[in-house]
């Protein structure tokens, strides 16, 4: 029998500055392959995620568009977030990609969509023309609200017109970036955690693990509550029908300031 799925409607909302809102925890979608993100989405919407964080680089959005499908929610509870691939940054070839995608995921909007990444490296200042991109497609109604991913404050102030609603960051205890979190706390721009467990890593960490001990949590929850009570929005990633539903439920419970003080202490930005 399909799990019992958690009142969405305890999942708060972070309201984004174009003010659209956005469930503050989505399903990550990076690393799940063919039938086991099929399988992962569907196990993911039956417990009560309505966000979910995807990409044409993760090259599964076909798959996720037959959960979605079977799982016959109405497209207006679910934030669909997908982004540019980092090689697509030319505006035709963007245009092409969320056409793509939509058509993968059998939607006619996404609700927020992401330049992956500057790409400067490779391709210079095209993050700029593809930022104005961008914002036609939000004019067109392709995507409700549009952000970026991967980037440093500079790259956000070249851009030209409306401002990102959203960084998509790596963050989590042991890479917990404070300065860009104020420098998008001064711009209004929420920061989505990506990697937020730290791909499982952080999870070992003894004062993690001794405060998961403590609060009879497992040691994901009291991470993902961490990024919680920071304002920030986690997408943890799992493929295990348990984890996927454990890394839900952390709206009950709230970890202390000291607890809070002990998971920022932390941060070890050199090592990652
Ligand atoms: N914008 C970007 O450039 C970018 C880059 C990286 C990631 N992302 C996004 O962020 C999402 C999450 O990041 P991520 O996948 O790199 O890492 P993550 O969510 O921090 O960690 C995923 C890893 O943790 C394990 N895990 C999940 N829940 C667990 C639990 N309760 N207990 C123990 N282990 C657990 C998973 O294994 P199992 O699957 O075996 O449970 C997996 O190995 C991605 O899926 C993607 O959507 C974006």
């Amino acid at each position: 029998m399909a799990a019992k799925g958690r009142d969405v409607t305890q999942i708060p909302q972070v309201r984004l500055s174009d003010g659209h809102q956005m469930p503050q925890l989505g399903f990550g979608t990076w690393d799940l392959n063919g039938e086991v993100a099929q399988r992962a989405v569907t196990r993911a919407l039956e417990v009560g995620y309505r966000h979910l964080d995807m990409a044409t680089l993760y090259r599964n959005e076909a798959w996720i568009g037959r959960a979605l499908a079977a799982s016959g929610i109405a497209r207006n509870e679910l934030f669909l977030t997908g982004k540019v691939h980092p090689d697509d940054l030319a505006p035709a070839a963007a245009r092409r990609a969320l056409e793509t995608t939509l058509t993968d995921l059998g939607v006619d909007h996404l609700d927020l969509y992401l330049i992956h990444s500057p790409g400067v490296r490779r391709y210079g200042n095209a993050y700029i023309t593809c930022w104005d991109a961008l914002q036609e497609f939000r004019d067109e109604g392709l995507t409700t609200s549009i952000g970026v991913s991967n980037f440093t404050a500079d790259h956000i102030a070249a851009l030209h017109g409306m401002a990102p609603v959203v960084n998509q960051v790596e963050l989590h205890p042991t890479y917990s970036q404070p300065e860009l979190r104020a420098q998008m706390a001064d711009r209004e721009i929420a920061v989505v955690s990506y990697s937020p467990l730290g791909q499982a890593s952080d999870l070992t960490d003894q004062v993690v693990q001794q405060i998961a001990e403590t609060a009879g949590r497992t040691p994901a929850q009291v991470v993902l509550r961490w990024h919680l009570q920071h304002g920030l929005t986690p997408i943890p990633k799992s493929s295990h029908p348990q984890r996927i539903a454990d890394n839900l439920d952390v709206f009950d419970f709230e970890l202390s300031r000291e607890q809070m003080g002990l998971i920022d202490s932390l941060n070890r930005p050199d090592v990652d």
